[in-house]
């Protein structure tokens, strides 16, 4: 069976992580999303996937290949610029000759798909949209349905008195082929905004899929630190690499961790990461590949990208450091920071909540070290 993945998008709520890597690519537990996302389809026999992409291709190719090391088989469909979610689809209509899924690559699930396109052949469906609850639907795409799953209508940002349902669009469908048809070919066309609503006026059978199970977008940042939050805190069931060395405590190979150091799980820390004397880490936080963490840094539920370098005395508490980021002594990154790529903060500093660091961006060390 065959899947299109769209992981064409710029991601710009999520910058500055997403400022020189593309949205799917960002790592969730040390793994970028689209690995988990490739993982979900294989588990469930979908071995055969289209990447649909545009914003910074390469990386994403460079990382997957062929797919042949995470059994399946990968071909990629570049936009010269963004069709959108269905003119992306449209554009590999040739290859599409059976029933078969599109995901948005963002999402991070473990819906049922083989109870989904179980659902779908039996109500005859032309598409199948799965749909998820979320605690305030004011900001999403409402699908309203009828007692027998079909869909009657969508209603975009509703207004509070048209709010009827919590259940919106989870980014996760199923399309038969045929539909395709009535996308317009190379313009910039959408599953949610257009082809849905279109299929709705036709009369053609459009159902919703109503799932229970965990789902999670990796938006923004807040969202993005959510899902971390939930995975390591048992949420969703889970494997993480690396040995599991205590309770809540996975550690990969190459590590040096000084016995004075003290882990407080659930962590998850990646290969080669060196970590001194009277460091503390409390979970829910991950360290990426190569890491150094100075003596007597506290790290509490924060999420390091690769060789990030801290110096001594350091605090980072529910923050996002990226790729290559460089902390000077004593200096604390709070609530809601989210540092670029290899920005780089000078020692003594004391970063404002919610501060954002462009990628490469350098911070001089405070005053009273000058
Ligand atoms: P924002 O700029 O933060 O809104 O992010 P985004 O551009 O990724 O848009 P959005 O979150 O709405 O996208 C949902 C999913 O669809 C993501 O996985 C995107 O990569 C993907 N996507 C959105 N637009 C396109 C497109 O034009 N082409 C392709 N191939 N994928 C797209």
């Amino acid at each position: 069976m065959k899947a299109v993945i769209l992981a064409g998008g710029e991601g710009t709520r999520l910058r500055p992580l997403t400022c020189n890597m593309p949205k799917c690519m960002v790592p969730i537990l040390n793994r970028p999303l689209l690995e988990h996302v490739i993982d979900h389809l294989r588990e469930h026999a979908i071995r055969d996937i289209i990447l649909a992409v545009c914003f910074m291709p390469h990386h994403i190719r460079s990382y997957l290949g062929d797919g042949k090391r995470f059994g399946v088989r990968l071909t990629y469909s570049m936009e010269s610029s963004p069709l959108g979610t269905a003119g992306a689809v449209k554009q590999v209509e040739a290859h599409l000759d059976e029933t078969f899924f599109v995901l948005n690559g963002d999402v991070f699930t473990d819906l049922d798909l083989t109870q989904m396109m179980r659902y779908h052949r039996e109500r005859g469906a032309k598409a199948t949209i799965a749909l998820t609850p979320v605690e305030d639907p004011s900001l999403y795409g409402l699908v309203e349905t009828e007692a027998t799953g079909r869909v009657e209508r969508f209603i975009e940002k509703p207004s509070p008195e048209a709010i009827t349902t919590n259940m919106i669009n989870a980014g996760t469908y199923i399309v038969e082929p045929e539909v395709l048809s009535h996308i317009p070919p190379g313009s910039r066309f959408t599953f949610e905004r257009e082809l849905f609503p279109l299929l709705l006026e036709r009369g053609d059978p459009v159902y919703a899929y109503p799932a229970e199970a965990y789902w999670m977008d990796i938006g923004t940042p807040e969202k993005y630190q959510k899902l971390h939050h939930d995975l390591l805190s048992g949420g969703v069931a889970k494997g993480f690499a690396g040995e599991r060395t205590g309770q809540g405590i996975w550690v990969e190979e190459g590590c040096d961790i000084h016995p004075q150091a003290e882990l407080e799980g659930p962590v998850v820390i990646g290969r080669d990461c060196v970590i001194e004397s009277g460091v503390r880490v409390r979970g829910p936080s991950v360290i990426g590949e190569g890491c150094r963490i100075g003596k007597d840094s506290v790290i509490e539920q924060a999420i390091l990208w690769p060789k990030a370098r801290l110096g001594q005395g350091v605090v980072l508490r529910k923050c996002v450091l990226a790729e290559g980021v460089s902390i000077g002594d004593q200096s604390r990154i709070t609530e809601g920071c989210v540092l670029g790529g290899n920005a780089v903060v000078g020692c003594d500093q004391s970063l404002t909540p919610g501060t954002n660091i462009l990628p490469g961006e350098e911070l001089p060390s405070s005053s009273k070290r000058r």
